[in-house]
C-alpha cells in the first residue's frame, strides 16, 4: 500500500516536471507584478545595476497622484483637483527563460501618464508623450536570458498644468510582455470586419504578419470563427503568404457564415477569431480576437440605426478616474461604474476626451454599451500651458493610429471622435486640420464614421471643420439642432449635453424674504440637488432631455457626465476639488438626477421622491416636493392623507411638483399604470443617528486579482432610516487578506485622503473600497464612529 502511494506521488511529480519543462511562455503575460517605485527624479535610475533596494515595492497599475495631499498651491490647480504631478520612476528586474532565446519579445504599455521614457538594460527604447495612447517596444535585441537579470526603467513626468481634468500620474494602466516567434502576427495585427447580408455575413480578417527573422518565409493562415459557445462556425484560410526578412505582409482572407447572431445593446453577442499562423504544418503563432457582427448607420433624419433598427443613444461622457482609486485602472471598478450606469438606462459611453483603458472597451462589448471613442481634448492650440499642443505636429498621427489600431475590433465602438471642443474649430485652417485627422481615421478604419464634439458649431460650419465628419457632434448649443446648414444634410448627435450641477443630498432650502421656504441654488461650495442649476453654456438635465426628444433626427445625447470626477470643480475653485456634473457622485451614489434619467430612459415602473423628509426647522411651511416617474400618474400621501394625483401625459415638464406643508412622518408616492399600482417610493423622517450600517456590493472576492468590494457605510436611526444630515467621521479597520484601496463620500469639498482609513460620511453615506490580497481567507471590516453603534461585515477571498 505504502509503496503504491510513493509510486503514484513519483509519477505525479514526474508529470508535473515534464509539464513544467515543456511549459511555453504565454503569448501575452501580465507584467504588472513586482516593480519598484520612487517619487521624484533619480539620476542614473536608467542604468543597469542602479540601487533601487530602498524604493517602494508595488504592483502596477499605479497612480502616484491620488496618493498626494490636496494642496491649494499645487501647480495642477483645479483641473487636476489640486493634486500634484512631478516625476516618478519605476524599475523592474526580471529574467527570461533561456528557452525563449531567438523569440521576439516585446513590452506593451496600455498607458503611462505621461511623457514616459523607457530603458531596457541601459538601452534607450524611446519616449511616448501622450498619456492616453497605448504603445509597444521591441525588447529582443537587448535582453539577457537564463539566470542573467534584465532591468527595465520607466520615467514618467507630469509637468503641470497640463490638463483640464484629473489625469493621474505614472504607469496607471496594465503592462504586458508579449513573446512570439520571430515570424508572428503584428502588434494589433488582426482586424476583423464583416459585411452583413440578411442572415449571413462575410467575415474579413486583415492579418499582418511580421518577419523579424533573417530569411524569407512562406506562411499560411488558418482562422476559425468561433461563436459565443466556442463552436466553430466558419474558417478563413489563406496559404502561400510570402514575408521577406524585416518586412510585413497583410493577408485578407474572407469567408461567409450563416445564421449570424448580431451584437446589440440588449444581446451583446461576441464571436472570436481564433487565428493560427503556420509554416507548413507547424503553428508558429496563435491568437484570439473577440469581435462582433452588427451594422451601424447614422441617418440624417432618423438618428442612429443598429442592425437596421433605430436606437436612441442614451449616453454619458465620463472621465477615466475611478474616484478614490484615482486613475489606476481596475477592471472591477470600471465594471461597477458600468453596472450603475446601466441601472438608469445608459446605453452609450463617450470616452471623453481620450482613448480609454482597453478594459473599458472589453466590458462595453460584453455588457452592450455603444462607444464614441475620442482621441484628443486639444490639437495644436493647447488649452493648458503644458498640454498636448506641443506634441501635436509630431505625434498626432501616431496617437490617432494607435487608438484606431488598438480599438477597431470592438463592436461597441460606433464612431471615432477626432477631438473635443478643439480650439481650431473656427480657425481658418480648421477644415484642413480636421480633414487630415479624419482621413487618417478613415484610412485605418473605413467601417465607422468620424465625428468631433463641437462647442462652436457655427464656427465649424464656416471654417469647413465639420466637412470631413460623418456625424456632426454638437456640444450644448441646443438651438443649433435645427441649423439649416447641418440639419437635413448630415447626421447629428448631442455629443455633449447638460453639464447640470448638483451635490448629492444638498437641497439648499431656506426661509426667503417672503417668509416662505425657497430653494437656494448654491451655498458653501455646494449646489442644490433639485435639477435647477447649469453653467451658462449648459442646461439642466430636463431641458437637455427634452431638446433631444423633440428633435428626432438627433441620434441622442452624451450627458456631461455620468460620474463626478476629480478636478474641474465648476462653478467653484478651492476648497472644491472635484466636479459637480455627475448624475452619480464621485463615490458612486446616485444624485436625484439619476432618477430623472431613469424615468425617461427605462420602462420598468418607478417613482422617486425628493427631497428627504427631515425639515423640522420648517414645521408647517411649504416644502417643494418633486417626483420623477415613468408611470401614467402618481398620487402623493403625507402620513396617509392624499395630497392629490398628477399625471405625466403632458410633456412640458419631466417631473411633477407638490408644495407640502412640513409635518414629520411618511411621504409616499404611488405610481399607477392602467389604473393599477405599479411602483411606490417612501421617504420617512429619520430619528436621531443611532448606528452605522455596512453593506458590501460583493461578499466574495478572488485572490490575486486586485478584486474589489465596494462597501457602503450609512448612518441610520434606531429603525434603520438614513439620517440625511449625518456627517460623522467613520474609522475603518480591516483584518485579513485585504487592504483599504480607497475611501470617499461624494463631497466635492472634502480634503481627507482618498487613501486614509477614516472618512466623514456626506448626507449619511460613505464608501470604503476593499481590495483582496493574494491569499485566500476572510476580510473583516469594521466601522466605528463616536456615539454610534459600530458595524462589521465579512468579505470572503476564495
Ligand atoms: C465642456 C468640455 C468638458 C467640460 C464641460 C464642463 O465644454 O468639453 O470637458 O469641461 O464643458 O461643463
Amino acid at each position: 500500500m505504502k509503496k503504491r502511494t510513493n509510486l503514484s506521488a513519483f509519477l505525479i511529480c514526474l508529470l508535473a516536471l515534464t509539464a513544467l519543462a515543456s511549459a511555453e511562455t504565454p503569448r501575452r503575460a501580465s507584467f504588472d507584478a513586482d516593480w519598484k517605485f520612487s517619487l521624484g527624479d533619480a539620476a542614473g535610475a536608467d542604468k543597469p545595476g542602479f540601487d533601487d533596494a530602498k524604493w517602494r515595492s508595488l504592483d502596477l497599475p499605479h497612480d502616484w497622484m491620488i496618493e498626494q495631499p490636496f494642496d491649494e498651491k499645487s501647480p495642477g490647480g483645479d483641473g487636476n483637483g489640486y493634486l500634484d504631478g512631478g516625476v516618478g520612476w519605476y524599475r523592474k528586474t526580471f529574467t527570461i527563460p533561456a528557452t525563449d532565446k531567438g523569440k521576439h519579445i516585446a513590452i506593451d504599455f496600455d498607458g503611462v501618464y505621461m511623457n514616459s521614457h523607457v530603458w531596457i538594460n541601459g538601452h534607450d527604447l524611446g519616449i511616448h508623450p501622450y498619456g492616453y495612447t497605448s504603445f509597444e517596444y521591441d525588447l529582443t535585441p537587448y535582453l539577457k536570458y537564463g539566470d542573467e537579470k534584465n532591468e527595465i526603467a520607466v520615467r514618467a513626468e507630469v509637468v503641470q498644468p497640463c490638463s483640464r481634468f484629473y489625469s493621474g500620474a505614472g504607469i496607471y494602466r496594465n503592462v504586458w510582455l508579449v513573446t512570439t516567434n520571430a515570424v508572428h502576427v503584428d502588434h494589433w495585427g488582426t482586424y476583423v470586419t464583416s459585411e452583413v447580408k440578411g442572415n449571413s455575413a462575410v467575415i474579413i480578417e486583415n492579418t499582418t504578419v511580421v518577419n523579424n527573422g533573417s530569411v524569407p518565409v512562406v506562411v499560411s493562415l488558418k482562422s476559425t470563427v468561433l461563436d459565443s459557445n466556442g463552436k466553430s462556425v466558419g474558417w478563413l484560410n489563406m496559404s502561400a503568404i510570402s514575408v521577406a526578412p524585416g518586412q510585413s505582409t497583410t493577408a485578407v482572407p474572407r469567408q461567409s457564415i450563416e445564421n449570424i447572431k448580431a451584437w446589440s445593446v440588449e444581446t451583446p453577442v461576441l464571436y472570436h477569431m481564433d487565428t493560427e499562423l503556420r509554416i507548413g504544418a507547424e503553428v508558429i503563432d496563435h491568437l484570439d480576437t473577440p469581435f462582433g457582427i452588427r451594422t451601424i448607420e447614422f441617418t440624417i433624419d432618423d438618428g442612429f440605426h443598429l442592425n437596421g433598427k433605430r436606437v436612441q443613444i442614451q449616453g454619458v461622457c465620463d472621465h477615466h478616474d475611478l474616484g478614490c482609486l484615482g486613475a489606476a485602472i481596475n477592471k472591477r471598478a470600471v465594471q461597477r461604474q458600468l453596472e450603475i450606469l446601466k441601472s438608469f438606462g445608459v446605453n452609450a459611453i463617450r470616452t471623453s476626451h481620450y482613448p480609454p483603458a482597453p478594459e473599458l472597451l472589453d466590458l462595453c462589448d460584453q455588457m452592450g454599451f455603444l462607444v464614441m471613442d475620442e482621441a484628443f481634448d486639444e490639437w495644436k492650440n493647447s488649452k493648458t500651458q503644458h498640454g498636448y499642443g506641443q506634441f501635436f505636429d509630431e505625434w498626432s498621427e501616431r496617437d490617432i493610429v494607435s487608438m484606431v489600431h488598438r480599438d477597431r475590433n470592438h463592436p461597441s465602438i460606433v464612431m471615432w471622435s477626432i477631438g473635443n471642443e478643439i480650439n481650431e474649430q473656427g480657425a481658418k485652417n480648421g477644415g484642413e486640420m480636421s480633414t487630415r485627422l479624419a482621413d487618417i481615421v478613415k484610412r485605418e478604419d473605413p467601417t465607422r464614421p468620424t465625428t468631433s464634439a463641437m462647442s462652436n458649431p457655427g464656427g465649424a460650419v464656416k471654417s469647413g471643420f465639420y466637412k470631413p465628419l460623418g456625424v456632426f457632434g454638437v456640444n450644448y448649443n441646443i438651438g443649433f439642432y435645427t441649423d439649416k446648414n447641418v440639419h437635413g444634410i448630415k447626421p447629428m448627435i448631442g455629443s455633449e449635453t447638460a453639464s447640470a450641477l448638483s451635490s448629492r443630498g444638498e437641497y439648499g432650502l431656506k426661509i426667503g424674504k417672503s417668509g416662505d421656504v425657497e430653494i437656494q441654488k448654491e451655498f458653501d461650495h455646494q449646489v442644490s440637488d433639485y435639477d435647477i442649476v447649469a453653467p451658462p453654456w449648459g442646461n439642466t438635465a430636463q431641458t437637455s432631455l427634452m431638446a433631444v426628444r423633440d428633435h428626432p433626427w438627433m441620434a441622442g445625447e452624451f450627458v456631461w457626465t455620468g460620474f463626478d470626477y476629480i478636478g474641474e470643480p465648476t462653478p467653484y475653485g478651492w476648497p472644491s476639488r472635484s466636479s459637480y456634473f455627475g448624475i452619480v457622485d464621485l463615490a458612486g451614489f446616485p444624485k436625484n438626477r439619476y432618477y430623472l434619467y431613469k424615468s425617461v430612459w427605462t420602462d420598468a415602473p418607478m417613482v422617486h421622491l425628493l427631497p428627504h423628509w427631515n425639515w423640522e426647522q420648517f414645521a408647517g411651511k411649504q416644502i417643494p416636493v418633486w417626483c420623477y416617474s415613468n408611470c401614467d400618474s402618481v398620487e402623493l400621501f403625507l402620513n396617509d392623507k392624499s395630497l392629490g394625483t398628477k399625471s405625466w401625459h403632458d410633456q412640458v415638464q419631466m417631473h411633477r411638483e407638490w408644495s407640502v406643508p412640513f409635518a414629520p412622518g411618511t411621504l409616499k408616492a404611488v405610481g399607477m399604470r392602467d389604473g393599477k399600482v405599479v411602483a411606490t417610493d417612501i421617504v420617512k423622517t429619520a430619528g436621531k443617528p443611532a448606528k452605522l450600517l455596512l453593506k458590501a456590493d460583493r461578499s466574495e472576492l478572488q485572490p490575486g486579482q486586485r478584486d474589489l468590494s465596494f462597501i457602503t457605510v450609512s448612518v441610520v436611526d434606531a429603525d434603520g432610516n438614513i439620517c440625511p444630515d449625518a456627517a460623522d467621521e467613520v474609522k475603518f479597520t480591516v483584518d485579513g487578506p485585504g487592504i483599504i484601496a480607497g475611501v470617499d463620500n461624494g463631497d466635492a469639498t472634502n480634503h481627507e485622503s482618498f487613501k486614509g482609513h477614516e472618512h466623514k460620511v456626506f448626507h449619511g453615506l460613505g464608501l470604503v473600497v476593499i481590495e483582496a490580497g493574494k491569499q485566500p481567507g476572510e476580510i473583516h471590516v469594521t466601522a466605528e464612529a463616536e456615539g454610534l453603534a459600530q458595524a462589521a461585515v465579512t468579505v470572503g477571498v476564495k
